[in-house]
Parts: C-alpha cells; structure tokens; sequence
C-alpha cells in the first residue's frame, strides 16, 4: 500500500517528510515524492525507484518549506514512472495531492475534466484529485477539498497541499488509514504511526469521512456534514518495530487481518451496473475461439489455481488443466494458439512461474498474468494481467494474495461464463451478490477466532496433522496444510477425502488430529462419512463447516462455521481458520512465523 506522509510546523519540513516516508519504506513501493510551498508556489520532487534516491538528490539543499506532504506509492493503477509518482499536482501547479486507495470511479471523472479543459499528466487514478480541487476552489481550500471528495467513488486517504494556502495541510480518511501526529507548535500526518513516534504518541486516528485541517497551532477534524468533531486523543504505546505491525505481532497476522480489505480492493470497479456483469480489465481474448485453459503457479498461487479451474470448469463449462509450473515447463504440455494459459504468481517473479510463461509464449498461447506486483516480471511478460490489490505482502506464508487471487478466479470465470453464456443472468447476479459480501464475511471470522485458538493449543506439539476435503474443500485442504508445514514445521498433509481408505487410513490412530472441512452440502453426507471412518480409528476431528450444516456436530469433536455462501465461493472464507490456525500453531510452537527456515518470500531461482 502506499505510504503518506505531512507536517506543519516551525522546523524545515523537507527532512521530516523523508525521514516519515524512510518509516514506511516496510510497506512496499516503487516510486516516492515530495512537494512544499515556498513563497506562494509548489514545489515538487519525485521520481521513480527507491526512496534513497530521492533523499541523495533533496540532502544538503536548504528548502526554507515549514509545510509539506510526501509519498510512497505501491502502484495499481500506472506502472513505476517519474510522471505516474506521486505528489500529482492540478494543471495551474497550485494544488497537489498524494493518495492511498483506488478511486473506483476515475475514469468517467478524467473524462469530464479533460472535457473542461484539464490536462493530464500521467495514467494514475489519483490525477484527478488535483484537478477536482482546482474545479471547486474558490478561495477555501477545505471546501474545495470537501466537494471533490463528495464525487469520488472508493477508497482513499489523501493529503492536500495548496499555493495559495501555505498555512495547512488538508487530510481525508476513507476506508484507507490515516493517523494525526500531534505536537507542540506543529502538528503531523502519516498513513500508519511508526512515521510518526520519533516526534509523538499522541495522536488522533481519523475515521472513515473525517477531514483534518493542520495548522501550526491545531488540528480541526470535521464530520461528513462540515461539523467539526471532539477528537480523543490516541496514546500510542507500542514500540517502533512493532508500529510497523500496526500493533500485531507478526506481519502474517496482519495481512490476515487485512484480508477483508484486500477483497473490497481487488473487486473494486470490477462489477458492472446494477451488480450484473463482471468488469474485467480490457482483456484481449477471443473468448469464443478458446477451447481449453491452463493454469500454471507455484505453491499457495497452485492451490489458488486449483479453486479456479473448479470454478471455471463448473461456470464457463471450458475444459480446465492445471499444473505446477515447475511441471508444466518440462513435460510439453499440449498447448497451442487455441489454448489460454493463467500464470498465477503473488510476487510475478517466482522463476518456475517465469519459465511455465515463456514457455506457454512459445507454443503460441494467449497469456494471463494474474499478480499483485504492478510491473513485475509476470505483468510485463503476460499478453495481459489481473491484479489482486492485496497490498504488500510481506509475510513469506501467502494469505490476504491467495484471497484476492481467489477472488480473480471467481470474476475471471464469471467473466469467460457471461460471454459463453452458460450461466443465467439470474445466477450469475446471485453469484456477484455474494461476492461482494465475502469481506463482510471474512471480517465476521476474524472477530470470532476462539475455537481455532484452542484447538492450536491442542496440538501444538502433534507430530502430524492431516486435512481432508471433497470437491472444492479438497482444493483449500491443499492450502490449509502446506500453511500449517511452511510456519510450524509439522508434518501436515491434504487428502481428497475419498481417498482416505485408499492407503491413508493406514496412518490414523488414536489422537491423531484431522482437520476435516465439510462446506459443500452436495458431498456433505459423504463428508460425514469420512468423519466417521477416522473417528473410528482414533482421530481428533476439527471440523469446518458452512453455517446450517450442523450435522456434523454430531461426528466431528469439535467444529468452526463459517458464514453462509454460495457454494463455489466458500474457499475465499473456509481458509481463513486455516490461516490461522497454523498461525497459532507456529507461535505456541515459537517458530520465526514471518520468515520461517528455509524458504524465502520469493523464489526468484529454479
Ligand atoms: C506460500 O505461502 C509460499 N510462500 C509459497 O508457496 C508461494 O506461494 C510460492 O512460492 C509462489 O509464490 P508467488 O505467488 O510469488 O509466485
């Protein structure tokens, strides 16, 4: 995600927006900017790459700026580029903005401005917020700020900075961080607190709608309506180190946690009008002429894939072949220029995944980089790409990526199904209402994760766990095991459930835990069935079901509901417990769980 920061104040504020920006270098970026008012006008340093090299070009200049705003920018909309870094400023150069979040609704809206006679600068949906404000000011930069925000559509925290108002920095929360530092005769702003303890612990978190105008002497926060509201200060006890976890204790937490808005992001100006139709970027495929997909990934990206060929299959009735890219590129596969292949990849830099593309490339075949890292290697390879904006993932065991590339495989597949039209217009709206309900969804798991930590507890020091599913259970029984061995080191392993008496039942026996998930109501009796075979040899059963399915209290030791779905979108919340369940294991067994041994978050080499 991107990083911002702002100060007002007596001291040189150029220093302190590097050294702001320098904390939360952590959150991942590609480019990084800058812009003070001096004497009535703005000014503004950015560029492309690291921020090193933003701060060698501004250090040992003297800016006599007491105000200014600075960015990080995580790209999703525009590749890494000078032009598309932000500070983004309006055409008359008196306003400049810097934004975290997607405006949903930027296209129609650079649409009317360039109509009115503004000029663009770059491909970033964040250029119209300069532009807007120069639209409405009329000489009250809070206003003019207030009004264009009321025309936005998404998620964003923005800061403001004007020309002709070098007193203030204007800032707007909405469905995207953003904390008030206070001080004594000057006053900060930050998208997260570590920019700002090395100046404050006091501070006022901003709620979604809020607008905080910074002056030297104070800080005014206003409600939706213009109201000024009583803020109540935020004394942060956290250490630095831990600021940086926005006060959990292990980054794969909270990413975890950030899963809900990786979803509203990811799906974000992805539904068309009235919730029929699925927006896909302009995807340049002859859907018609396909005649078979193949989906190649490594690891967590494969088990997503796995989810997205049931889902395909079963929506867009196309025949759907997936492999492990390290497979794929060797056994020449039978792919041709009829053929479509999905590369899925979180970092698009995974050099199995590389090679599985280049490879589908050779044969002839129309490529689709699914990725979370704008302009990585897969993005700039594939013939076209659909971005998960999960954010940063930092932590090496995927969660809110494998998600949100969930969630790509559920608009791609409604996408190919709309155009095939094997899917009702009905089904397919059913279908997209609960879609966007899964980051409600998703949350309600999080506020309610008891049963998962005890049952952690339990087996915390098991020598084996196994998972067992049917259908699409199976595929997320794969994910659910390989987090569980990736962070805690116990030997974990993913059955199809049918196959348990095919040999694995041979290594059940008294104690040995099973986590069995039964979110599919067409294969729950025989899920039920499966329960029962292990329970008779002694297993301890952990059983995940959807809600309304509680049968399965009757088998299963113990059970955690997730909430209602439809059934092909049950992995999106079935692996969250899974998540953190081995989260839990991996901490009572004190494992490093963010960078667990052996294995790195990126595997750049064969
Ligand atoms: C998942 O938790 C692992 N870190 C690993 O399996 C990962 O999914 C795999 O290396 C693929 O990475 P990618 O998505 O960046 O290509």
């Amino acid at each position: 995600m991107c990083g911002i920061v702002g100060y007002i104040g007596e001291q040189e504020a150029v220093p302190i927006l590097l050294d702001g920006l320098q904390k939360l270098e952590y959150r991942g970026y590609d480019s990084a900017g800058v812009v003070f008012p001096v004497d009535g006008r703005l000014h503004v340093e950015k560029q492309a790459g690291k921020l090193a090299a933003l701060q060698e070009k501004l250090n040992g200049r003297a800016y006599p700026a007491v105000a200014g705003i600075g960015h990080t920018r995580w790209a999703t909309h525009g590749r890494p580029s000078d032009a598309n870094a932000h500070p983004h400023t309006d055409c008359s150069g008196r306003f400049a903005v810097v934004h975290n979040g997607i405006i949903e609704n930027y296209l129609p809206l650079r649409d009317w401005l360039k109509a009115e006679g503004h000029v663009f600068q770059s491909e970033t949906d964040t250029e119209v917020l300069p532009h807007l404000v120069e639209h409405f000011y009329r000489g009250d930069l809070v206003e003019a700020v207030r009004e264009a925000v009321s025309r936005l559509e998404g998620s964003f925290a923005m800061a403001v900075v004007a020309g002709p108002e070098p007193d203030r920095v204007v800032a707007v929360r909405q469905d995207s961080p953003l904390v008030v530092g206070l001080g004594r005769g000057e006053n900060f702003l930050a998208s997260d607190i570590p920019a700002l303890l090395k100046h404050t612990r006091r501070t006022y978190i901003l709620n979604d709608g809020e607008v905080a105008v910074l002056t030297r002497e104070r800080v005014k926060v206003l409600d939706r309506t213009g109201q000024e509201v009583a803020k109540e200060v935020f004394e942060v006890k956290w250490a630095a180190e831990q600021a940086e976890k926005n006060g959990f204790d292990h980054f794969m937490l909270k990413e975890i946690y950030e899963q809900p808005r990786a979803l509203r992001d990811t799906l974000s100006g992805r539904i068309g009008g009235n919730d029929c139709g699925v927006a896909l970027e302009d995807l340049q495929l002859d859907v018609a002429g396909l005649k078979k997909i193949f989906i190649t990934a490594c690891g967590t990206a494969y088990h997503a894939g796995l989810v997205g060929k049931y889902i395909i299959e079963k929506l867009a009735r196309l025949p759907v072949e997936v492999d492990i890219a390290s497979e794929f590129r060797y056994r020449q596969p039978l792919v041709d220029r009829d053929s479509l292949v999905v590369v899925i990849s979180q970092s698009g830099e995974t050099a199995d995944t590389l090679a599985a593309l280049r490879e589908a490339k050779r044969y002839g075949a129309h490529v689709v980089g699914v990725t979370n890292v704008v302009s990585s290697s897969v993005a700039r390879e594939a013939d076209d790409v659909l971005y998960t904006w999960a954010g940063p993932e930092i932590a090496v065991a995927s969660t809110k990526a494998y998600t949100s590339q969930l969630l790509i495989m559920y608009l791609f597949a409604l996408y190919l199904a709309e155009k095939r039209k094997t899917v009702g217009r009905e089904d397919l709206r059913q279908i997209i209402l609960e879609i966007k309900k899964l980051s409600h969804k998703a949350q309600f798991i999080l506020d309610n994760t008891a049963g998962l930590k005890s049952f952690a507890e339990q087996y915390v020091d098991c020598s084996g766990m196994f998972f067992i599913g049917r259908g699409l259970d199976y595929a997320v029984a794969l994910e659910g095991s390989l987090k569980l061995k990736e962070i805690s080191y116990i030997r974990a392993e993913a059955y199809a459930a049918g196959e348990l008496k095919h040999g694995t039942l041979a290594l059940i026996e008294e104690g040995v835990p099973v986590v069995a998930l039964a979110t599919q109501g067409a294969l729950f009796e025989k899920m039920i069935s499966n329960i029962q075979e292990v329970k008779a040899r002694g297993a301890s059963v952990l059983a995940l079901a959807m809600n309304g399915l509680d049968e399965v209290e009757k088998v299963a030791g113990q059970v955690i509901y997730i909430p209602a779905t439809h059934p092909v979108l049950a992995p999106v919340l079935t692996v969250i417990p899974l998540q953190l369940l081995a989260y839990y294991t991996a901490v009572g067994r004190g494992c490093d769980v963010d960078k667990p041994r052996n294995l790195a978050k990126s595997v750049t080499v064969e």
